[in-house]
């Protein structure tokens, strides 16, 4: 029999209906995942198993029995915890304190101090924090008051803790570290109930997967037995148009050669191939080398050491004009300071690294100027009133077209692409991952850095991670988030 269920729940506020018709079950030592859109009612249904809420309509049902909870306090009495997403407790009290509001331990008429700091040191250890009882809590970073909040539940007896979204303010590491503590949980019997919209956590700590849109449940699912589209389309409720596809097997030619590149204090030691077809990403953690490993690539760096090889042909380090003329092309982390003139229009931005060929006795020929402007343009789908327009009057997504513009107008087969979509909107960052894939298509060889690891696991063939300056791991595209975090950080 479920531990939790939650029956034909109903729930609306004003103007919205947040749940209709709701059943759910949640058993004991399962971590059940409650997933959906933005105001899909993951968070209403969570507070109403929790007492922070009571339904309109439907029932809660604990052992198979109809339970009533009118506020958190009885859901806790009856076994039912929640970790919330906007932290609660009182800051100025100190963790013990925290730990101890409603029921403090008392000696006749006196509250027990010293009894109350053991009980919260007991209950802390109990998962697995040393956290100092007399601490104020707002004084701890937001991981530790989050435990602090488990505690509080797993130490009063909760049976059932509800999580929502708890990984949204909290570091990779600490995200890595808090959902370890959540197959503990699991391991000793507890029903872990996690809100979240982030795919990879679902398939990194779930059993079961509740999906909810617009207030109704979509479907049940055990988690081995579902795929990340089967959730994105019950999410959604359609299929994923803009999921970009990557190519399976880049069988085209090296284009892109390292090997043993080094630059002291920098990076050492790094080798890698980029084939005509393929993108390679550079995962890591910031300061772990890989824009510095870029940079050198494309002559940046005068220390460095190594091979650098552009298809099969040497290029000396050290010097940009040589990799320029060579065939690379760097699109930077700060467009704004090196990959664009802002002052100049989009036009002279796209023929910057051409002028010479372009130029007939030192002057620019407008008409040609103008015509592969306009090529770019529809090419790249680029948007601004006119081909004049001054760069910095442009969105993020359409400056970044620009630089990228350039390079393929200066030939470039070998695209260094450093945080692609960084200020990009949502709209213009799936366009320029399509046209990065297009242009793998026709050919190019693209090395790209980025931070957004959704991004490199959507875009990239092949991603080796950095860390501390050396490459420590290479994975396919597919790998799970969470085994690339793990290297990332060394955890
Ligand atoms: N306290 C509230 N008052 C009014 N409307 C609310 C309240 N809580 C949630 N809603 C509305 O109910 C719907 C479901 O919200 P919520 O459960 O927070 O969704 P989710 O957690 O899935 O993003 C949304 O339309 C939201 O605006
Ligand atoms: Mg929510």
């Amino acid at each position: 029999m479920a531990l939790l269920s939650a029956q034909n729940v109903s729930k609306s506020f004003p103007g919205v209906r947040a749940l209709s018709g709701v059943s759910v079950d949640f058993q004991a030592g399962s971590v059940h995942a409650l997933m959906g859109e933005n105001g899909a009612g993951k968070s209403t249904l969570g507070k109403i198993l929790a007492g922070v809420y009571r339904p309109d309509g439907g029932e809660i049902l604990w052992e198979g029995k109809p339970v009533r909870f009118g506020n958190p306090r009885d859901a806790l009495r009856t076994g039912v915890a929640i970790v919330h997403q906007e932290l609660l407790f009182a800051e100025n009290l100190t963790v013990a304190d925290n730990l101890s509001l409603g029921d403090l331990p008392n000696n006749g008429p006196w509250i027990d101090e010293r009894a109350m700091i053991d009980r919260a040191a007991a209950w802390l250890a109990e998962v697995g924090s040393n956290i100092d009882p007399r601490v104020r809590l707002g004084d701890l970073s937001v991981s530790k008051q989050q435990l602090v909040q488990i505690a509080g539940g797993v130490g009063r007896g909760a049976k059932v803790l509800v999580f929502d979204e708890p990984t949204a303010a909290l570091s990779n590491v600490e995200a890595l570290r808090l959902l370890d503590l959540i197959r503990r949980l699991r391991a000793d019997g507890i029903a872990c109930i996690y809100v979240s919209h982030r795919l990879d956590e679902i398939f990194a700590v779930c059993d079961e997967v509740t999906v909810l849109r617009d207030g109704e449940k979509v479907g049940t699912r055990a988690v081995a037995d579902t795929s990340r589209a089967d959730l994105v389309r019950m999410m959604i409720g359609r299929e994923l148009g803009e999921g970009v596809e990557t190519a399976a097997d880049a069988t085209g030619a090296v284009r892109l050669r390292v090997s043993g590149l080094s630059s002291r204090g920098k990076f050492s030691d790094i080798s890698l191939e980029v084939r005509a077809g393929e993108i390679v990403g550079l995962a890591g953690l910031v300061g772990a080398g890989r824009t510095e490993v870029v940079e050198a690539i494309f002559g940046l760096d005068p220390h460095v050491k190594g091979t650098i090889e552009i298809d099969g042909k040497k290029v000396s380090p050290g010097s940009p004009a040589e990799a320029m003329a060579a065939g690379f092309g760097l699109v930077p982390e700060d467009r704004k300071r090196h990959g664009l003139v802002l002052g100049m229009s989009a036009r002279a931005n796209i023929s910057l690294p051409i002028l010479q060929r372009l130029a007939k006795s030192g002057w620019i020929n407008d008409r040609q100027e103008s015509s592969l402007a306009d090529g770019y343009f529809q090419r790249l789908r680029v948007k601004a009133p006119s081909q004049l327009t001054i760069a910095k009057g442009l969105s993020g997504g359409n400056q970044q077209k620009l630089v990228i513009a350039k390079w393929l107008a200066a030939d470039a087969n070998v695209l260094l692409i450093d945080e692609p979509t960084r200020g990009v909107d949502v709209g213009a960052k799936a366009e320029i991952h399509a046209l990065l894939r297009e242009l793998a298509a026709s050919g190019k060889a693209i090395l790209v850095v980025s931070s957004d690891l959704p991004e490199l696991r959507t875009i990239a063939d092949r991603l080796i991670v950095m860390r501390e300056g050396r490459a420590v791991a290479e994975n396919s595209g597919r790998t799970e988030e969470e085994t690339i975090m793990r290297q990332m950080t060394g955890v």
